[in-house]
């Protein structure tokens, strides 16, 4: 990566060591000394959280799977028997349960915080697709784990999402069933249709890993961003990862556990579908079929269109739209910090999100869908409008001239802080 090796082995082992697979000095380069920006707020923790909810996953993933049996006819009691007769059962289910509504809370704050001070600007724009790449992984794996519960919610809400390719019926006659049928490994949603999900339930979080190496190694070479937006300049513009930052993300993610304790042992259903507790049955199909809290303003917008071709296009454009943000945003600037205009539509963009969020467990009639139309159109607006327009005619508020100086004030020598580390080498 782009800065000089300091690591020395501290004895004859270490240094045998670092000679034939050299793992020590990549974590103290990179975790250890390396150089970050001394200003980084709290949003700046959730990198963290989120690869402590990635481990937490695996790990509960790994033991559930050992006692569930992903059969149509056993699935269901399966989970159950997981919860009344394996030892801790019950707590690896709800850990797991609840990991994925943590992971979600702590990815959509990573988003917002992203995109509110321009982290997907240059020299980030590879970081920041791979983080939308993330972003799809984690849906298809959250989509596909919450089928094997093979309860009510979750086998309409395959039948429901599956069911969106026999919309390419309209293109091509034929087309969209032969995938359905294809996807679902027979005529309806059925056990082939489990077994496939279980197998790539299994299989992408591993995907998910290996995207998130890329992700910090793309995050690591120009360095991370900070609430200025301006990079690092001076040696005094940085400080180094530990203690500093190792510090500050173990607070958080501390803090974040004992949100995520406050589910599992006080609430741990309160983020799921009662129905979910009822077997899956094909031949019921539940008043009002909505996925999980994550998903809501996504499911809004598909239903917030009336054709359905063009629901499902808006729903997989409302996402694979987020890939060309580094090109739609032309400010020269990147943190909304400076921009007068700018921070005001994204307070509306970030309202629309959750107002779509709302509006996704409602059923789409009256008032719902009208402010659910207006939401979706404020979301593309945004995206496709407001931010390539907003950055050619804002004249950005005055900025500092460094970190040094958003932190000290002008006029500030900016002496070398404590723990200072050496700037990057910028290529
Ligand atoms: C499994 C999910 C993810 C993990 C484990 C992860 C991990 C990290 C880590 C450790 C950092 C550095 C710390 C920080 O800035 O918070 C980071 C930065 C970043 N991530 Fe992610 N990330 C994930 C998902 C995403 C997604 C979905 C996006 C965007 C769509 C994204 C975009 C970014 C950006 C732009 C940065 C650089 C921030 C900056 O330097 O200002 N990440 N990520």
């Amino acid at each position: 990566m782009a800065h000089e090796s300091t690591y020395k082995p501290g004895n004859a082992l270490s240094k045998w060591f670092d000679d034939r697979l050299p793992v020590l000095r990549l974590m103290h380069d990179q975790f250890g000394v390396f150089p970050m920006p001394r200003n980084l707020n709290y949003l700046w923790t959730f990198g963290g959280i989120l690869t402590f909810f990635l481990v937490v996953q695996v790990l509960s993933g790994v033991v559930l799977a050992m006692h569930y049996v992903p059969h149509e006819s056993m699935a269901f009691a399966s989970v159950e028997h997981i919860m009344r007769d394996v030892n801790w059962g019950w707590l690896l289910r709800y850990m797991h349960a609840n990991g994925g509504s943590m992971f979600f809370l702590a990815v959509y704050l990573h988003i917002i915080r992203g995109m509110y001070y321009g982290s997907y600007k240059a020299p980030r724009e590879i970081l920041w697709i791979l983080g939308v790449f993330i972003f799809l992984a984690m849906m298809a794996t959250a989509f596909m784990g919450y089928s094997l519960v093979w309860g009510q919610m979750s086998f309409w809400a395959v039948t429901v999402i599956t069911n969106l390719f026999s919309s390419l019926d309209a293109i091509w006659s034929g087309l969209g069933t032969a995938i359905v049928e294809w996807i679902w490994g027979g005529f309806a949603v059925g056990n082939p249709t489990l077994n496939r999900l279980y197998s790539l339930h299994y299989l992408l979080p591993f995907v998910i890993f290996g995207l998130v190496l890329l992700h910090i190694w793309a995050l690591h070479v120009p360095g991370s961003n900070n609430p200025t937006g301006i990079e690092i300049k001076t040696k005094s513009d940085s400080i180094s990862f530990h203690p500093y930052y190792t510090v500050k993300d173990g607070f958080a993610m501390s803090a974040f556990i004992v949100l995520f304790a406050f589910f599992i042992f006080y609430a741990p259903n309160f983020l799921s579908h009662p129905d979910n507790y009822i077997e899956a049955d094909p031949l019921v199909t539940p008043p009002h079929i909505v996925p999980e809290w994550y998903f809501l303003p996504f499911y809004a917008i598909l239903r917030a269109i009336p054709d359905k071709l063009l629901g499902v296009i808006a729903l997989f454009a409302s996402i694979l739209l987020l890939l060309f943000i580094p090109w739609l945003d032309t400010s020269k600037v990147k943190s909304a910090r400076y921009r007068p205009i700018y921070k005001w539509f994204f307070a509306l963009f970030v309202i629309s999100g959750l107002v779509l969020g709302y509006l996704g467990a409602k059923a789409p009639e009256g008032w719902y869908l009208i402010v659910g139309r207006i939401a979706t159109a404020y979301y593309f607006l945004h995206l496709l409008v407001i931010m390539p327009v907003v950055g050619w005619i804002e004249k950005p508020t005055a900025m500092p001239g460094s970190i040094t100086e958003s932190v000290l004030g002008k006029g500030a020598g900016g002496g070398t802080p404590k723990g200072a580390a050496a700037a990057p080498e910028r290529r």
